[in-house]
């Protein structure tokens, strides 16, 4: 590989290399589930929300009428659990999220993470930029791969919550893919198949941008073991847990078959559009997501427009499989039946009033 001249790097941006060039774990684990337990009805949440908008029946929700930096400790925690079952939740017009109330709200829900590799703001380590302009040029700035953000990690990421300053004249939307639905819609006999399974999941991507570019690397650069199909604390569900960009194969099976059932998956995160919510960014507009259950990609149609955004990254539990997991599926179950029955009453109160209606003409 060739190695390229270290990177240009903007003024109020410090690559996250070690001082003493000792390598130091990053890793730390949360020692509580934010949201879990909290108000189903979330009341206080939506004592302050004007507006809810359901982007599609299963994930995405826009909230309008919440200041995420004046959050109370119960709506904050109402809102972990709203993203764990919505999958991401969007913001607009958060102009007064600066950096320290963006890490004083991932510090509610767990221990932030400290990135291995892409650049952070100077003095808050915590919060990565991801900035078009930054070179070189890297999946970073140009997001075009579907992935779990830090799932290479022994606790990776539960939550991220990423804020854009700049964003392009056009483009530079954001897809989020639902791992829940996925999961819901496989059938029985692969499921079983999945169910009994471990991934790899590797930094390899972060090795080779280092091998190229010559940059030092924040603390250890993990591969973990991670089952395949992976259970939301929060919401008890269950998810698919392997991506594109990190893991590199199944354990269990040969080569041939990892490689199958991962391109097997990997391709329906990609092209089931029913499983998948689009976000179009506006300056100071927030998305957080749920990395235990959702897959998501940056679109890079933008260049050469600018576009810079910061992140905080919540780390996580350790991956865990529970048999007796509950599915969104089930769970939407009551939320069809209840959409059904007031179709229904609405077209029976019609029918009525159409037949009082011909009874009186007749
Ligand atoms: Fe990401």
């Amino acid at each position: 590989m060739s190695s390229a001249p270290a990177p240009a790097v903007a003024a109020n941006i410090v690559l996250p290399v070690n001082e003493d060039g000792s390598l130091v774990d990053r890793n730390t684990v949360a020692t509580r589930v934010a949201g879990k337990g909290a108000d189903p009805e979330k009341k206080a949440l939506f004592a302050s929300v004007i507006k809810r908008i359901d982007y599609t029946p299963k994930i995405g929700t826009e909230l309008h009428g919440i200041r995420l930096s004046q959050l109370t400790e119960q709506q904050s925690e109402e809102l972990a659990a709203l993203i764990a079952e919505r999958g991401v939740v969007f913001f607009r017009d958060q102009d007064d999220l600066d950096y320290k109330e963006h890490i004083k709200l991932g510090r509610r829900w767990g221990p932030l993470h400290l990135h291995p590799l892409v650049p952070q703001v100077k003095e808050n380590p915590e919060v990565i930029v991801l900035d078009s302009r930054l070179s070189p040029p890297s999946r970073f700035n140009t997001n075009d791969s579907w992935h779990s953000d830090v799932s290479f990690d022994t606790y990776p990421a539960s939550y991220s919550i990423l804020k854009f300053e700049q964003i392009p004249e056009s483009g530079g939307d954001t897809i989020w893919s639902n791992g829940y639905e996925l999961y819901d819609n496989l059938s029985q006999p692969i499921k079983d198949l999945l169910e009994g399974l471990t991934a790899t999941h590797s930094s390899d991507i972060f090795k080779v941008q280092i091998a190229n570019h010559g940059l030092k690397a924040f603390g250890k650069l993990n591969d973990s073991v991670h089952p395949v199909i992976r259970t939301n604390p929060v919401t008890g569900w269950k998810s698919v847990y392997t991506n594109p960009v990190f893991t590199r194969e199944i354990n269990e099976v040969t080569p041939q078959e990892s490689k199958w059932i991962l391109d097997y998956i990997n391709n329906l995160v990609a092209i089931k559009l029913q499983y998948q919510v689009r976000f179009h960014w506006q300056p100071n507009s927030v998305a957080i997501w749920d990395n235990r259950s959702t897959f998501h990609t940056g679109v890079p149609d933008f260049r050469p427009y600018h576009r810079r955004g910061v992140r905080v990254t919540v780390s996580g539990e350790k991956p865990y499989y529970d048999p007796n997991s509950g599915t969104q599926a089930k769970a939407w179950e009551a939320t069809a039946n209840a959409i059904v029955a007031k179709q229904e009453a609405v077209e029976k109160a019609r029918q009525e009033a159409e037949a009082t209606a011909s009874a009186k003409t007749a």
